[in-house]
């Protein structure tokens, strides 16, 4: 199933303990349910201090379960049944002490008691003050809880809760989904590594002007994002595009075809493949004027200059060898499939994806895309319309199987 949709109907149980950060997670319940996930809150005791378990009933939609001995739920044990019933267990946010106490595998509360009798993916989003978080008993205990198999969700850094600068805050939304999408993703490209391209580039004319094109890097970014979630080391090369840098991925930001060639010309030989979506310009202006361009009266005329075709660098320098394989991405609007089939040749690519610019629902600045898919053998597959984030994980699928080739 496409990503998109990973957590409908899953049951995510989010542990919460006793920090300062307990109210933010009130709104990740809303977002979890948003997502399709069904959420059971459990809360330490001193958790009820922060928020109460009332606000967590009525966001859920369920009882909240503060301990393991609940008088009005004696037919159940808790711990067990909660635990068999969860596809994963997020504790967030996880204080010093919570770290400890599932660090020795106590079971003194019900959010650690369930995560020893649990069998699903454990992710922990740790939330202190910065002295606390980088004391080398708490570091040590989360080295352990990794050594169980856990993802840890690191703090960010900025001011605390308690007037203090430094790690310890609960990490963004954004950081946590992604742990919870690749937790239950099939990590079918781990140890992988993976560059990819995104967004416009923009050729100077002047210090003001620049020859540039309508791609928001939305494509390449998606890219990414699905790339990591399947357990890739990611690097992704963009050209200006508003989005912010994506959890865990190695963001470079350039500005114009040349450089985005010398950045990944640098990287290619470590990678095992290379995703072009970035919609590189053909062309720059010939003369670049360091002072800003003024009107003469009399019109004005620009001569271009082609830019270096990045792809075909690659597929010429990748030879015979069969890594890093190849995808590219081309913007087409008449006979794509004979177009795409000669680009694939021409470019000694393992992978071709096709965008029919000509439709609304697909190519620059939608969400979505329309995309078909053309193999070395220049067999062709159609995908349906699809948000960008489920397009480009089913060319990560693709590419995954040609590499299990
Ligand atoms: C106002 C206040 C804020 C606190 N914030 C945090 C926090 O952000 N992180 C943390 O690890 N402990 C924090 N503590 C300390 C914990 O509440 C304390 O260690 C508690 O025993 C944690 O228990 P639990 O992990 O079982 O919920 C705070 C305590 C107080 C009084």
């Amino acid at each position: 199933m496409p990503g998109g949709n990973l957590l409908t109907d899953k049951k995510i149980i989010l542990g919460i303990s006793g920090g300062i950060a307990a109210y933010k997670v009130a709104d990740w319940v809303r977002k979890l349910r948003r997502e399709g996930a069904g959420v059971q809150v459990v809360m330490t005791g001193d958790a009820t201090r922060f928020v109460t378990p009332l606000t967590f009933a009525a966001l859920s939609g369920r009882k909240v379960y503060e301990g393991m001995f609940d008088p009005n739920d004696v037919e159940r044990i808790p711990h067990i049944s909660l635990a068999a019933e969860a596809d994963l267990i997020l504790i967030a946010p996880a204080t010093a002490q919570t770290i400890a106490r599932l660090a020795s595998g106590m079971a003194d509360d019900l959010p650690a008691a369930l995560v020893l009798a649990h069998q699903s993916p454990v992710i922990i989003c740790p939330a202190m003050n910065c002295n606390m978080y980088l004391h080398p008993a708490t570091q040590a205990n989360l080295d352990r809880l990794k050594t169980y198999g856990y993802r840890i969700v690191e703090p960010g850094r900025g001011s605390l809760a308690c007037d203090t600068e430094g790690p310890g805050r609960l990490a963004d939304w954004s950081y946590a989904k992604e742990a919870i999408y690749a937790a239950l993703t099939k990590q079918n490209l781990a140890d992988r590594k993976v560059l990819v391209t995104a967004g416009p580039t923009h050729e100077p004319l002047d210090p003001v002007r620049y020859l540039g094109n309508r791609s928001s890097g939305r494509m390449g970014f998606a890219l990414a994002v699905t790339a990591r979630r399947r357990g890739a080391e990611v690097t992704l090369v963009t050209g200006p595009s508003e989005l912010p840098d994506p959890p865990e991925i190695n963001v470079i930001r350039i500005s114009s075809a040349e450089e985005m060639a010398a950045e990944v010309l640098e990287r290619c030989q470590d990678m095992d493949v290379i995703v072009k979506a970035a919609a590189v310009s053909d062309f720059r202006p010939a003369e670049y004027s360091a002072g800003k361009l003024k009107k003469a009266g009399a019109g004005f005329t620009m001569n271009l200059t082609e830019n270096p075709d990045i792809l075909k660098t690659l597929g010429e320098r990748k030879g015979k060898s069969p890594l890093p394989l190849l995808v590219g991405f081309a913007a087409e609007s008449g006979d794509f499939i004979n177009e795409g089939r000669r680009k694939l040749r021409e470019k000694n690519l393992d992978l071709l994806a096709i965008n029919d610019i000509t439709s609304k629902e697909a190519g620059f600045g939608v969400e979505t895309n329309r995309i078909t898919l053309l193999n070395r053998h220049g067999d062709q597959e159609k995908i349906p319309l699809l948000s960008k984030e489920d397009t480009a994980d089913l060319i990560w699928k693709r590419v995954a199987d040609l590499l299990a080739q």
